[in-house]
């Protein structure tokens, strides 16, 4: 996939300090886009982010400010957008649900609210998740025209921002052809670089490095585990499509693991995971009230078909992508040159 089309071009990633957005953030800096970071904070310690030591233009906005928001997506008048800015955990919408309403829901409202009348050709990508689908615990994949729910705030928001999606492209956004939007729901992304609370992975890290014991919650869970540089891959490939035809518009896609690829249990992922660290201990504790769900896939036969994305790394390559990220961190190598060594080789990987 030839990414030419990024270059020089202005580029407005949203939630670029976090976990995803830091690495996108990266990759469309390897791409020589001129790039325009917004984020309300760096949100953890460490951060990939910092690490990267980009240099490049951040606005510290929060989202739920629309007066803030517009005039720094007018004033920098973008080609491409990558909306990722989103209070992202379950848990944390447990606890702060208005919180998390607002950032989700209005947040993105707000950037669609800004980009009401405006004239330039650009390109809008908007990160929900696949947690946005009401859980059945079906066997088959969700499929993008499947019904959306959501039981715990965090999904529900997720869900209700797709509806407000739809509207907006619908009423306000109908019969122009410069604003193009397109929703991007991806399962849940393993990868160097993130820090988050409640993520398998950082988890263990986090346990790890201190020689402690990390509790395992839902050892039998299957997520769609997939290495973060692959839904960013499948971002970019829609951002680009969007920009050169006006077909995708409107419409809203699912990246997750390809169907060949081993569903790895939480377990068999931390089991995976503890091979290359010394001392690396577990314990199962199964809380009664568990809310986390059990099954959840997607079908990404819609992406396949008209984006001809398909994840390419295996599950046990991701996990060493992975591995080797935090290995190379906590042994104090220049991390910087490591993140751009994993883009390139996985560029490599999808040539
Ligand atoms: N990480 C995953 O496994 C996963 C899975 C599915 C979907 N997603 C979605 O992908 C996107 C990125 O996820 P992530 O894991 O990188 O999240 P993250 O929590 O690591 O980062 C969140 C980013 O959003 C910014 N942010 C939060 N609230 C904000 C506000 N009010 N105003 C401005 N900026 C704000 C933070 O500063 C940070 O840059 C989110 O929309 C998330 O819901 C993530």
């Amino acid at each position: 996939m030839n990414f030419d089309i990024f270059k020089n071009k202005k580029i407005i990633v949203t939630g670029h300090t976090g976990f995803k957005g830091s690495w996108l953030f990266a990759w469309l800096n390897e791409l020589e886009a001129n790039l325009l970071g917004i984020s309300k904070n760096i949100p953890t310690k460490p951060s990939h982010y910092n690490s990267l030591n980009l240099n490049k233009n951040s606005s510290w906005i929060d989202v739920r400010d629309k007066k803030k928001l517009k005039k720094k997506i007018l004033s920098f008048q973008p080609d491409f957008i990558f909306h990722l800015a989103a209070q992202s955990l379950v848990f944390e919408s447990i606890k702060n649900p208005v919180d998390t309403w607002n950032t989700n829901l209005i947040g993105t409202l707000n950037v669609l609210e800004s980009l009401r009348g405006y004239k330039k050709k650009c390109s809008v990508v908007l990160v929900t998740s696949d947690k946005c689908y009401e859980n059945l615990e079906i066997k088959r994949g969700y499929m993008e025209n499947d019904k959306l729910g959501g039981s715990d705030p965090y999904s529900a928001s997720k869900a209700s921002t797709e509806i407000m999606i739809k509207s907006y492209v619908r009423t306000f956004f109908r019969n122009q052809t410069k604003v193009r939007i397109a929703t991007a729901r991806a399962g849940n992304v393993i990868g160097g670089g993130d820090w988050s609370n409640s993520r398998i992975i950082p988890d263990c890290v986090k346990s790890w490095i201190k020689r402690k014991t990390i509790i395992i919650r839902s050892p039998n869970s299957t997520r769609p585990w997939q290495h973060v540089l692959e839904p960013l891959r499948g971002y970019l490939i829609l951002a680009k499509n969007l920009y050169q035809s006006k077909k995708l518009h409107g419409n809203s896609f699912n990246f997750g693991p390809n169907k060949n690829m081993k569903k790895k249990k939480v377990i068999e992922v931390v089991k995976y995971f503890s091979k290359s660290w010394k001392n690396a201990s577990w314990k199962i504790v199964i809380p009664r009230n568990s809310i986390e769900s059990k099954l959840l896939s997607l079908n990404c036969y819609k992406a396949e078909r008209k984006l001809n994305w398909t994840t390419v790394l295996s599950s046990d390559e991701a996990l060493k992508f992975t591995s080797d990220w935090y290995n190379n961190f906590y042994s104090k190598k220049k991390i910087k040159n490591f993140s751009l060594q994993q883009i390139i080789s996985y560029e490599k990987r999808i040539k």
